[in-house]
């Protein structure tokens, strides 16, 4: 944005006006001046001017053609109108057309200096909200997904086909594996990438939290409901809404989403108003939902509803081709976080790194790397600086502990198993057996609620 210092422009034609300003302002402005609207328009071609001051009424074109001219520049400068004492229809007209603001004559040059001041902070603020969205769009596209082998291919590939519809999707796939992250791909790759992508983490609040948290409530509708709630599928009109851990929602919610899922409307907690509204469903599980149905855990109209388009993100195991990329990418970037040179891993370190399971999957993974790249500072990983889980030699937990699993294939049984051997090795330490799962202390907390078996281990 220009130079250090701001440029401005000021324009007026009459001569004792433009000067006093431009006297008054060049200590702490790069200050040009015009006496009429085609001179400006000729100074603003060959240079960028931060804000323009002008005058409204002129001989020959008034100060609303440099409104118009200023709002058709790349670099879009802010323009502050002056009028005359009284007119305010003027001042009101030129605001409508873009001016960032107005004064009224003769002008007090403080309230100007102080109008330019924040002219310039909202155009700094600008700059900086479009450059977020920019990392933002970088961030969540489908370039965002690191990887190369098939398995994962082929799951860019039905985001690619799917993104442009309105189809409700069902993401599966174990933790860790990439679930939000493929949800917010599809949303950047949809048409309502520039509406909201609205994530609601639906084991996170209890049953009646979440209702009003996606249907919204009216006020007074319960206790605590002071104030009338926009809820989530409204905020998301246009755009997609996320539901996480869709497999946790208790039967009332799930009779809800099935009608909305329906209709697309719903009303209000409390209210009477039926709401219509335009929403993409994602929903994401790690739990095998198909199970739940014959269980009768989860409604199996509501699946139906649900699985309209399925993608399963496959567990880092079954695409160990990719382990080698997203060390080096994650390495990069925790790199550069924390300024330090990149971290080579030398072969013998990547074969133990590509057999070892990675239960937590890429989450797992990445912390790995932050961790390495933390502690090593540059230089080389080798075999012996792995931790013995990553070379195979840990101990197995006594037999006692270890149950045979009734499916072995069942994910929860599995999971199951992960979280006690983990806990196991951390000798009931919490954080610590969510650091060797690569997940969250609260997924953690969150997981052993859900199976209180495993509570008897906790100490700490
Ligand atoms: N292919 C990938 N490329 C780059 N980063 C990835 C990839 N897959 C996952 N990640 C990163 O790994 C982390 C975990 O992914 P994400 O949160 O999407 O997993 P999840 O399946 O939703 O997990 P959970 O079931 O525990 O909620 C995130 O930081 C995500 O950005
Ligand atoms: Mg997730």
């Amino acid at each position: 944005m220009g130079g250090m210092v701001p440029s401005v422009l000021i324009v007026d034609d009459e001569k004792h006006t433009r000067e006093g300003l431009q006297q008054a302002l060049q200590e702490h402005y790069d200050v040009s001046v015009a006496s009429n609207a085609d001179e400006a328009f000729n100074l603003m071609d060959a240079q960028e001017f931060e804000v323009i001051v002008t005058d409204l009424r002129m001989p020959g074109k008034s100060g609303l053609k440099v409104i118009d001219k200023a709002l058709a520049l790349a670099n879009r400068p802010a323009v502050i109108m002056m009028t005359a004492y009284g007119s305010i229809d003027s001042a009101v007209e030129a605001m409508k057309r873009g001016a960032v603001d107005f004064l009224t004559k003769p002008v007090q040059i403080e309230r100007l200096e102080i109008l330019i001041q924040r002219a310039l902070k909202t155009k700094t603020l600008e700059v900086e909200v479009k450059q977020l969205h920019e990392r933002l769009d970088e961030k969540f596209n489908v370039g965002a997904i690191v990887g190369h082998s098939p398995r994962l291919a082929e799951v860019i590939e039905r985001v690619k086909l799917v993104a442009p519809s309105k189809a409700t999707i069902l993401i599966e796939g174990e933790t860790g594996t990439g679930k939000e992250l493929i949800a917010q791909a599809l949303h950047q790759a949809s048409p309502r990438a520039r509406a909201a992508f609205v994530p609601v983490h639906c084991a996170a609040l209890p049953a009646t939290l979440l209702e009003s948290e996606l249907f919204g409530h009216e006020r007074g509708a319960f206790t605590g409901a002071i104030e009338r709630r926009e809820g989530r599928f409204e905020l998301a009109d246009g755009g997609t809404v996320f539901l996480d851990e869709i497999g946790e929602i208790g039967p009332e919610i799930q009779v809800k989403l099935l009608r909305f899922l329906e209709t697309r409307s719903f009303e209000r907690i409390g209210g009477t108003k039926t709401l219509n509204v335009d929403v993409r469903l994602v929903a994401a599980t790690n739990r095998n939902l198909e199970q739940m149905v014959k269980e009768g855990k989860f409604r199996e109209d509501l699946y139906f509803r649900l699985n309209v388009v399925r993608i399963t993100t496959p567990p880092l195991r079954d695409r160990t081709e990719d382990i080698p990329v997203l060390l080096e990418h994650f390495i990069k970037v925790y790199s550069k976080e924390n300024n330090y040179e990149p971290v080579t891993v030398e072969p013998g370190a990547m074969r133990h790194l590509q057999a070892y399971p990675w239960p937590g999957n890429i989450r797992e993974l990445r912390n790995f790397a932050e961790n390495a790249v933390v502690l090593r500072r540059g230089g080389k990983l080798s075999e012996f600086d792995l931790e013995p889980k990553f070379r195979g030699e840990v101990a197995p937990p006594p037999a006692m502990v270890t149950p045979t699993p009734a499916n072995p294939f069942s994910v929860e049984d599995n999971e199951k198993r992960l979280l006690r051997e983990a806990l196991m090795k951390a000798r009931g330490n919490r954080t610590r057996a969510a650091t060797l799962l690569g997940i969250s202390r609260r997924t953690l907390h969150r997981k052993i609620a859900q199976w209180p078996e495993l509570d008897v281990m906790d100490r700490g």
